[in-house]
């Protein structure tokens, strides 16, 4: 089968298009003939070894998984002895993370709990968008955030992967959503539901009279002083990614700001579950949630589409197409 495989750590450029042997599952594991894959930062952080501490679970000085992709889509192919709740044919998407990434390639095997049966009203590039980025605009509201309907709830970074799903996630909890993104986002940002739009070019939304119950931060973007202002007196604060300086604040200091009792400050490291996928899975059939995919690029250009994520402005996510 064709993989983009990297046996190097380093930019995009070490990623190669290549033959590799197809996988054959174990007894739990499903075989999936891969129809779309999506990009995530994970990918990468994974490939450039940012940060170093990387190395010490992938692999010291070369990775041990040679092909990265998380977010797949496709149909089941065969499956293992012990495998319950999957047959041939069956249409599946899923975060492969734990089961050791491969999503780049042709086929994967994946862990069976790692998969849930696609929905039937979105396409396979849809389906392959929303697991990473879903699941931590999820956990991010409604497990850090406890997010309440009613609540005025503000996405930072609302125009990327994991704003955009975060935007209708809050909105179907109830909650009135303030989407800050640039200019040419406002439209999109209100056409999945944003109740209002800052245009982070125009206004600083940290300097006005404005409180939030719920502040979710998809990129930091802020010192963690910024958004502690933002909040209202029980407010809270969740980083979901940021420079290396806005995680520092928010996981070192954020425990401490929020002793004194109030507003709480806190980061999220999303888990990825089959729970979690399917409530996702019933908020897309219900139509409350539909991904915004920006880019399309086919296997071989999985280089490219890491560098676009890269600079930081995708509309939505990126994905690969078989
Ligand atoms: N904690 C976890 O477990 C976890 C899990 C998954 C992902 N993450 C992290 O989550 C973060 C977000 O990922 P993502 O996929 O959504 O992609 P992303 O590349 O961070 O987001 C791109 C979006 O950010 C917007 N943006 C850029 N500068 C901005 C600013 N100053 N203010 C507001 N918005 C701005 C861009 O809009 P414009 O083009 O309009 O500027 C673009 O739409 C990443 O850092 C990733 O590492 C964390």
């Amino acid at each position: 089968m064709k993989a983009i495989v990297f046996t190097k750590y380093g930019p995009p450029d070490v990623l190669h298009l290549k033959e590799v042997e197809k996988p054959a599952p174990k007894d739990s594991q499903v075989l999936v003939k891969i129809h779309a894959a999506s990009v995530n930062a994970a990918d990468w952080h994974l490939l450039r070894v940012d940060p170093f501490v990387v190395r010490l679970y992938f692999g010291l000085l070369k990775p041990k998984n040679t092909i990265l992709g998380a977010d797949i889509s496709g149909l089941v192919e065969a499956v293992g002895r012990n495998v319950k709740h999957f047959q041939p044919g069956d249409e599946v998407f899923g975060d492969i993370f734990r089961s050791g990434f491969g999503g780049f390639a042709e086929y994967v095997c994946a862990c069976e709990d790692a998969l849930v049966l696609k929905p039937a009203n979105i396409s396979f590039e849809e389906a392959a968008a929303v697991p990473v980025a879903a699941i931590t605009a999820l956990q991010g509201l409604r497990d850090k955030g406890h997010i309440q309907p009613g609540q005025k709830v503000l996405i930072n970074g609302a125009s990327g992967g994991v704003g955009t799903f975060a935007v209708q996630i809050a909105k179907s909890f109830g909650a009135e959503v303030t989407a800050v993104c640039s200019t040419r986002n406002l439209d999109m940002a209100r056409s999945i539901g944003a109740d209002r739009v800052i245009d982070y070019t125009k206004e600083d939304f940290t300097k006005n009279e404005q409180r939030y119950d719920l502040i979710l931060a998809a990129n930091g973007y802020h010192s963690i002083s910024d958004y502690k202002r933002a909040l209202s007196p029980k407010g809270i604060y969740v980083m979901a990614g940021g420079s290396g300086a806005q995680m520092f604040q928010a996981i070192f200091l954020g425990p401490w700001m929020s002793m004194a009792g109030g507003k709480k400050m806190g980061s999220l490291t999303a888990k990825s579950n089959q729970k979690d996928l399917i409530f996702i899975k019933e908020l897309l059939e219900a139509g409350k949630v539909k991904p915004v995919i920006d880019r399309r690029y086919p296997l071989s250009e999985v280089a490219q589409a890491l560098r676009y994520l890269e600079e930081g402005h995708a509309r939505g996510k990126v994905v690969i197409t078989a």
